[in-house]
């Protein structure tokens, strides 16, 4: 490692930035010394915050009914061979119900941009959550919706949103979606979600086509200005009936590489370890953890429905019970000389 890249993770350790141009070269310097390194600076500085600790939530994958077409996703319009599903009220409360008995105290209610969850049936599945276990985080990633609808679903007490932003890059996010969808839309969800008091989180795809080391240079600039309070990153993985089922995986490597670097940007970060990690890699979500990351998310949707709610090929996680998802991923994270705590798990500011 050379002097100049020894002196770029030292300054990124100390003032949690870099200049783009700084985050592209990080970037190409990849290699197994300078990840050691950062994995090494990473794992210190979320140990001062977080002790040893990783935070569960629970996944419950609502609906694989999308009126979005991305590219790169399984679930997206197009797919003529998604089985299709959507939870109703009464499974969701018992997937909630199931996951409480198990002692998570986060609900993440995933799923596609499904117009059936209108303001009204979403508020309503949110506030009946919230006061049956009032003790529990509600995090919503349901894709782009309007202002009012975010104000709305706050004030039902919904406390986090994940959006991912996908890419920072306009032209490279216009590469990965259709025409109709846009990147100014999608920011400025990311920033009213931010006005409105939730705790955000944005997020990317490693290794998804036409990305470049100046694209993730730019998504480390944006997570350094955003500041959000979540990050989910994995690696792209194909899904066999997209226009990008010849491309390759992200990699662990440059995955686990990213995670390091996005902890130091951001030290308080609360960073999966996420499933797309976990299906490149049996010990994906361990090597996640060790890079920095800190959160794991169990699926806790029925298991009737799991295989459908199918991103891209060979996930994960899809065949066992709730309760034997989270004892796995305890003991992953035992082996690794972590401690999985069941507390809501906000960030620490
Ligand atoms: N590989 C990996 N991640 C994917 N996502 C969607 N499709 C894929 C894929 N093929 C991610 C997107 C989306 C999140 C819910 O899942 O980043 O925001
Ligand atoms: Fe879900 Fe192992 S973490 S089965």
């Amino acid at each position: 490692m050379n002097e100049y890249i020894l002196s770029l993770i030292n300054t990124l350790s100390e003032s949690h930035s870099l200049t783009l141009e700084q985050y592209r070269t990080l970037i190409d310097a990849r290699c197994v010394a300078t990840a050691a390194l950062l994995a090494e600076k990473a794992a210190a500085v979320r140990k001062s915050i977080y002790g040893n600790n990783v935070y569960v939530r629970g996944l419950i994958e609502v609906s694989n009914i999308c009126k979005n077409d991305c590219l790169y996703c399984g679930i997206r319009r197009s797919n003529r061979n998604c089985d299709r599903y959507r939870l109703s009220k009464e499974q969701i409360m018992e997937c909630a119900a199931e996951g409480y008995r198990l002692g998570f105290r986060t609900f993440v209610l995933q799923g596609g941009e499904d117009s059936y969850y209108t303001d009204d049936v979403l508020c309503d599945i949110v506030t009946d959550i919230k006061s049956h276990y009032p003790d529990c985080a509600v995090t919503l990633s349901m894709g782009e919706r309007s202002r009012e609808s975010y104000a709305s679903l706050r004030r039902a007490g919904a406390d986090r949103y994940l959006l991912r932003h996908e890419t920072a890059d306009k032209v490279h996010y216009e590469s990965l979606h259709p025409a109709e969808m846009s990147f100014d839309n999608r920011m400025r969800c990311l920033h009213g979600l931010r006005e409105l008091g939730y705790q955000v989180g944005c997020g990317f795809m490693v290794g998804s086509p036409n990305q470049t080391a100046e694209t993730l240079a730019e998504d480390l600039k944006f997570i350094e200005e955003f500041k959000p309070d979540m990050c989910g990153i994995g690696p792209f993985v194909p899904h066999k009936d997209t226009p990008f089922r010849d491309h390759p995986a992200g990699t662990v490597e440059l995955t686990c590489y990213l995670l390091s670097i996005i902890r130091l940007i951001h030290p308080p970060v609360l960073l999966p370890a996420t499933t797309a990690l976990g299906t490149i890699h049996p010990e994906g979500r361990e090597m996640g953890i060790q890079s920095g990351a800190n959160v794991v998310m169990p699926n806790l949707s029925p298991v009737s429905v799991r295989k459908k709610y199918e991103l891209y090929d060979n996930k994960i996680c899809t065949g066992e019970e709730s309760a034997q998802c989270k004892d796995c991923l305890s003991a992953r994270m035992e082996s690794v000389g972590y401690r999985v705590v069941t507390d809501r798990g906000d960030i620490k500011k």
